[in-house]
């Protein structure tokens, strides 16, 4: 074992029949797996929760905690290489891990990611905007400088996903309310932003340094859960699209980031020329990218794979106009009719129970060029 504190790094590109770990087995690590199983590689999956999507299309799994350094071990020894799918997986955990095996994307990027606060101070201080925001610290009365964020919104500063822990506030009532109802936990208060419509851009990176961008997609959320993400030649102007991919290299680089990295903005029509803004940053692959499974020639499960076993990135050319919609909950019950249309392609995540917000599969349409038949 090298000494406490170092990272290791893969020297040469992991041949096929290596053994990727997956931290976290939900729909983006069961298509992670897929993913790597296309390129002949084996996955071992780490979660937390017994008989988890990603398990039933891996070769192993483990079911652990997360705080459990002797499991970690165990799991780290059993693998090549170790990516993970979801962004909360405590820091401490990725940092022990990376001293026994390559962690990619690095854990720098999980703990800038996990804490709103460290996101936005860490994307400012980039000179990108972000939503004008404080950090709620707690101690009262607020600072009067505060209602200058109204109208905003109220996070939690970590643990929040699919619009969970989130509370808009109009007056200083509603935040003091807000406060009172979320306390407990560390907070931020953002500006609500008036955008036009949301994008994200999705970058790979691979080890050597190398970037691919994945078209821009318009997403579109319901109940603070994607719903929809849209990709034409419309979406956003060229200038835009030029915006966003500068945002997203310039966020990867500052990271060492090697993997699939997801950067979700806000479009803000304001002036003449559209400005963005970033909303949040998901160091793995993402929702907004599932159109890439059916649109482009490399998708982003397999850039993502091939970038932490130091292969060479696949083109990220897209083939087709598309549209992905997440099946929530209840919507999966429409997969014989969606089964029985010939334009969709349906992926379904294997989740027995349909609860509300749920996201149980998706999808992908393509969309009909003007002119074509
Ligand atoms: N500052 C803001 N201004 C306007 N809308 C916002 C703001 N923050 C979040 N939202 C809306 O709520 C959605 C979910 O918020 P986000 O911070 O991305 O949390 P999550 O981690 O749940 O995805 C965003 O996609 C956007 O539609
Ligand atoms: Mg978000």
């Amino acid at each position: 074992m090298s000494e406490p504190g170092t990272t290791i790094e893969l020297e040469r590109p992991l041949p096929p029949g290596s053994r990727i770990g997956i931290l976290g087995g939900g729909q983006l690590g069961r298509m992670l797996a897929m993913a790597a199983a296309r390129l002949g590689f084996h996955c071992h999956i780490y979660s937390d929760i017994a008989a988890p999507p990603a398990a039933q299309v891996s070769e192993r799994l483990t079911v652990g905690g997360y705080d459990d350094l002797e499991a970690l071990a165990a799991f780290a020894d059993n693998v090549d290489v170790i990516t993970y799918e979801f962004e909360n997986v405590p820091v401490t955990a990725a940092a022990h891990l990376s001293a026994h095996r390559p962690v990619s994307p690095p854990p720098r990027a999980l703990a800038v990611a996990q804490d709103r606060l460290t996101e936005k101070d860490f994307i400012s201080g980039l000179s990108i905007a972000v939503a004008p925001y404080s950090n709620i610290d707690g101690t009262e009365p607020l600072p009067a400088s505060i209602d200058d964020l109204l109208p905003g919104i109220i996070k939690t500063r970590r643990l929040g996903y699919d619009g969970k822990g989130q509370i808009p506030v109009m007056t200083r009532g509603d935040l003091e309310a807000a406060c009172r109802s979320l306390s407990g936990s560390p907070l931020i208060l953002e500006q609500k932003i008036d955008f036009a419509f949301e994008v994200s851009i999705l970058v790979a990176r691979g080890a050597d340094g190398t970037l691919a961008f994945y078209d821009i997609p318009r997403n579109e959320h319901r109940g603070g859960i994607l719903r929809r993400s849209t990709v034409t030649d419309e979406i956003v102007t060229p200038d835009v699209a030029a915006q966003a991919r500068v945002i997203g290299q310039r966020i990867a680089e500052a990271l060492d980031y090697v993997g699939v990295l997801a950067v979700e903005l806000f479009v803000e029509a304001e002036g003449k020329i559209p400005s963005l803004r970033v909303n949040e940053i998901a160091p793995r692959v993402h929702n907004s990218g599932h159109w890439t499974m059916d649109a482009c020639a490399t998708d982003q499960f397999e850039n993502h794979i091939r970038a932490i076993c130091r292969w060479p990135l696949g083109p990220t050319t897209r083939r087709q106009d598309i549209e992905m919609v997440n099946l929530i909950g209840d919507d999966v019950s429409r997969w014989p009719e969606i089964a029985s249309d010939g334009e969709a392609k349906l992926h379904l995540y294997g989740k027995d129970e349909a609860r509300e917000g749920r996201k149980m599969g998706h999808v992908n349409r393509v969309i009909p060029r003007a002119g074509s038949a």
